[in-house]
C-alpha cells in the first residue's frame, strides 16, 4: 500500500478558522443534550449552561495561549508532547481520539433523533448507519471545502436565530419556577452534561498546520468561536425553558423540535429539525477528519504505528484510521446510549484539559498570546474540569479505567516492539 507524506498547507484564515471552530462546536450539545442537562438541573439548565462556558472559557484560554506558540497540528497531544512529556502526549492523544470518537456516536444518535421527527425511522439503526455514512464520505475524500462548511455553520446558526425569534413571545415566566428542583448541585451535574456542547474549541488546533498567520488567528478563532456559540446556548437555553419548560425539554430526544412545537407553527418545526440534522451532520463529519489529523501527528512522533496512517492510493485519505473511528462509532451509537456517551466523551475529552492547563502553565512566558491574570485561569481550568468530572454518571470512571489500561497496554507493547 503506497504511504505518503501528507504535507500541509498554511491556506484558511480567521474566518474561516472561526468557522471551523462554529462548525465542530455547535451540534447535539445544544441540539439534544440541553434536554438531559434540562433534567437535571431543572429550569436552572441556563445557569448550567453559564457554568459549563466559564470553564471552557479557561481551558480555552490555555488552548489560545498555546496555540499562539507551538503552531503545529496536533492540538492537545501535540502541546502535551511538546511541553510535558511523550508517555503524558501518548495517553492525552489517546483519551482524546477516543472522546472524539464517542463523542461521533453521541451526535450521531442526536442527528438521528432529529431525522425521527422528520421520516420515523429506529433511531439506533439511524445513528450507526449516519456514522457509517460519514465514515464513507470521509473515506473517499469529501473535501470539506471551507465554502461548504461556511454554508453549514451559516445555516446552524440561522437555524438558532429563527428558534429564538419564533419562540421569545411565546416564553411563559412560570416556567422558570422553581428554578433549581435538585438544588445547586443539580446545576452542576447540568453543567458536566451540558459541557459535551461546548467541545470543539480544542479541536480548531488541530488544524494549526494550515492556517495563515497561526500566532494571532489561532487564540483570536478560538476565543471568538467559543463566544459565539456560548451567547447562542444561553439564548436557546432560555427560550426553551420558557416555552415549554424543563420537563418536557428532558423527556425527548429533540427537545428543541418539542419546544418549537408547542408554537403550534408547523412550518417552524420543520426548519428546526432540519436544523439539527445539518448541524449535527456537520460535526459529525468534522469528528472523523479530527480523529485522523491527531492519529497522524501521534504517528509522526512514532506513538502508534505508521500503518494508522496508511494514505489510501485512490482516495488519498487515512483511510485505516477512518475505518477504525468509523466502526466504533458506530458500534458505540449502537449499543450505548445518549447519557451514557455524552458523559464518557466529555469525561475522556474534559481528562486532556487538565493536561493542557497545565502545559500552559509551563510556557506562559513565551506565549505572544497572554493570558490575562496568569496563572489563575489554567489553574482554575485544571481545578474545576477536574471537578466536572466527579459530576458525570459514575459508570464512566469504570469505563475510562478500561480505556486507560488498554492505553497502557498498547503503550507498552509499542515501545518493546519499536524503542
Ligand atoms: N460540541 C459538539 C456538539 O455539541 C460535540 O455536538
Amino acid at each position: 500500500m503506497a504511504r505518503k507524506q501528507i504535507k500541509l498547507k498554511r491556506t484558511l484564515n480567521l474566518f474561516d478558522a472561526v468557522s471551523i471552530g462554529l462548525g465542530a462546536i455547535i451540534g447535539a450539545g445544544i441540539y439534544v443534550v440541553v434536554g438531559i442537562a434540562a433534567g437535571a438541573a431543572g429550569p436552572g439548565v441556563m445557569l448550567s449552561v453559564i457554568l459549563a462556558g466559564i470553564i471552557a472559557l479557561f481551558t480555552a484560554l490555555s488552548f489560545a495561549a498555546l496555540s499562539s506558540t507551538i503552531t503545529k497540528g496536533g492540538g492537545a497531544y501535540e502541546y502535551v508532547y511538546e511541553l510535558i512529556s511523550p508517555s503524558l502526549a501518548f495517553f492525552t492523544g489517546w483519551f482524546w481520539v477516543f472522546g472524539q470518537i464517542v463523542a461521533g456516536a453521541a451526535v450521531s444518535l442526536g442527528f438521528a433523533t432529529y431525522m425521527a421527527v422528520l421520516i420515523p425511522l429506529p433511531v439506533k439503526f439511524v445513528a450507526a448507519g449516519g456514522c457509517l455514512l460519514f465514515m464513507f464520505l470521509n473515506l473517499i475524500g469529501i473535501k470539506q471545502s471551507s465554502l461548504v462548511n461556511d454554508a453549514l455553520v451559516a445555516s446552524k446558526i440561522l437555524v438558532l436565530c429563527i428558534f429564538v425569534a419564533v419562540g421569545a413571545s411565546y416564553i411563559k415566566f412560570s416556567n422558570f419556577t422553581p428554578l433549581m428542583p435538585n438544588g445547586f448541585s443539580g446545576v452542576v451535574s447540568g453543567a458536566a452534561l451540558i459541557f459535551f456542547a461546548f467541545l470543539g474549541y480544542g479541536r480548531i488546533t488541530t488544524i494549526s498546520e494550515e492556517v495563515k498567520n497561526p500566532e494571532r488567528v489561532m487564540p483570536l478563532s478560538i476565543l471568538l468561536a467559543l463566544g459565539i456559540s456560548s451567547i447562542l446556548y444561553l439564548l436557546v437555553s432560555f427560550t426553551a425553558v420558557g416555552i415549554v419548560g424543563s420537563n418536557a425539554l428532558s423527556s425527548s430526544g429533540s427537545p428543541l423540535a418539542v419546544a418549537i412545537g408547542a408554537t403550534g407553527n408547523g412550518l417552524a418545526v420543520l426548519v428546526v429539525s432540519i436544523g439539527g440534522i445539518l448541524a449535527t451532520a456537520s460535526v459529525l463529519l468534522t469528528t472523523v477528519l479530527g480523529v485522523s489529523r491527531v492519529s497522524f501527528s501521534m504517528a509522526r512522533n512514532k506513538q502508534i504505528p505508521e500503518f494508522i496512517n496508511a494514505i489510501h492510493p485512490k482516495f488519498m485519505t487515512p483511510y485505516v484510521s477512518i475505518l477504525l473511528a468509523g466502526f466504533l462509532m458506530a458500534a458505540l451509537a449502537f449499543f450505548g446510549n445518549l447519557k451514557q456517551v455524552v458523559s464518557l466523551a466529555s469525561f475522556a475529552v474534559i481528562s486532556t484539559h487538565v493536561l493542557v492547563n497545565y502545559a500552559a502553565l509551563k510556557v506562559r512566558d513565551r506565549c505572544s498570546f497572554k493570558i490575562p491574570f496568569c496563572p489563575i485561569p489554567p489553574l482554575l481550568g485544571m481545578v474545576s474540569c477536574a471537578a466536572l468530572t466527579l459530576f458525570l454518571l459514575p459508570d464512566v470512571w469504570m469505563m475510562a479505567s478500561l480505556v486507560l489500561l488498554a492505553g497502557v497496554v498498547f503503550y507498552s507493547i509499542e515501545n518493546r516492539v519499536k524503542f
